[in-house]
């Protein structure tokens, strides 16, 4: 019996509702524990949103973010990467997180409370619809959930729509490589684990060119796991004018 893009979405949405109660229940980190992040940026944050970290990265260094920025981070889950946006871009920038799931945004809330940020804003809602208005966003960032989607171009585009001309992007994901056939990618693993729903590398590329993004670069950053990596995406939307 095949899975439809709705059901999946709902698999995706329980598993993380139940992921966000584990670390409100005190029962530790749901997956991969705050990868990629240093001691001191560690430090600056409440224990419970770094034991709700899913990422399989640090995209907050990827963006390499600026005073006074408007960030946006795709699935912000337990809100990691948007505390230690709020801090990089400072009172004078904003920090929006954007979930699907009640029970993550309510444990980013709390841990955007703990942390002490008063520039951090919550939505609800899916990433493939993002409720802001075109050309609000400095950067977008996200953290291992591009591969959740069922619908990557329509997260793409919205992306491009989001962002201001010259704007960018810095993710991180599970990307497979070129030579896995989707049918090899879902072999590897399910679709809530992050891996039967990685782009390739070629795919993400393609992706993004066709919505518009120029200077794109996916780049694996970790071992290879039989074909499936962790990886960086870097993009800008074209300046004003340009092109
Ligand atoms: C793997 S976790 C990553 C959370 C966070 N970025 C981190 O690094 O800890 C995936 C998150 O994305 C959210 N999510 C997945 N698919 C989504 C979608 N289509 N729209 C909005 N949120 C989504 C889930 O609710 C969950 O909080």
């Amino acid at each position: 019996m095949t899975t439809t893009a709705d059901e999946l979405r709902d698999q995706v949405r329980e598993h993380y509702a139940a992921s966000a109660r584990a670390v409100t229940d005190g029962d530790g980190c749901g997956c991969s524990c705050a990868t990629g992040y240093t001691p001191e940026e560690l430090a600056e944050l409440p224990d419970a949103a770094a034991l709700a970290s899913l990422g399989c990265g640090n995209p907050t260094a990827v963006a390499e973010l600026r005073e006074g920025e408007v960030v946006l981070d795709l699935g912000s889950g337990g809100g990691i990467d948007v505390i230690l946006s709020a801090k990089r871009v400072g009172p004078t920038g904003v920090a929006y997180g954007l979930d699907m799931t009640d029970e993550m945004l309510a444990l980013a809330q709390r841990n955007a409370r703990d942390a002490g940020v008063a520039n951090v804003h919550f939505l609800k809602g899916v990433i493939e619809a993002i409720p802001l208005p075109a050309e609000s966003v400095d950067v977008v960032i996200s953290n291992c959930v591009v591969n959740l989607s069922t619908d990557k171009a329509a997260v793409l585009a919205e992306m491009a729509r989001v962002l201001k001309p010259g704007g960018r992007i810095g993710i991180s994901d599970v990307v497979a490589e070129d030579r896995l056939s989707p049918e090899e990618r879902a072999e590897r693993g399910g679709w809530v684990g992050c891996i039967a729903g990685a782009l390739s590398q070629g795919e993400y590329v393609a992706g993004l060119e066709a919505a518009g993004f120029e200077g794109v670069s996916v780049e694996f950053t970790d071992g290879e796991t039989d074909g499936i990596h962790s990886a960086i995406v870097k993009a800008r939307k074209p300046a004003a004018g340009c092109c």
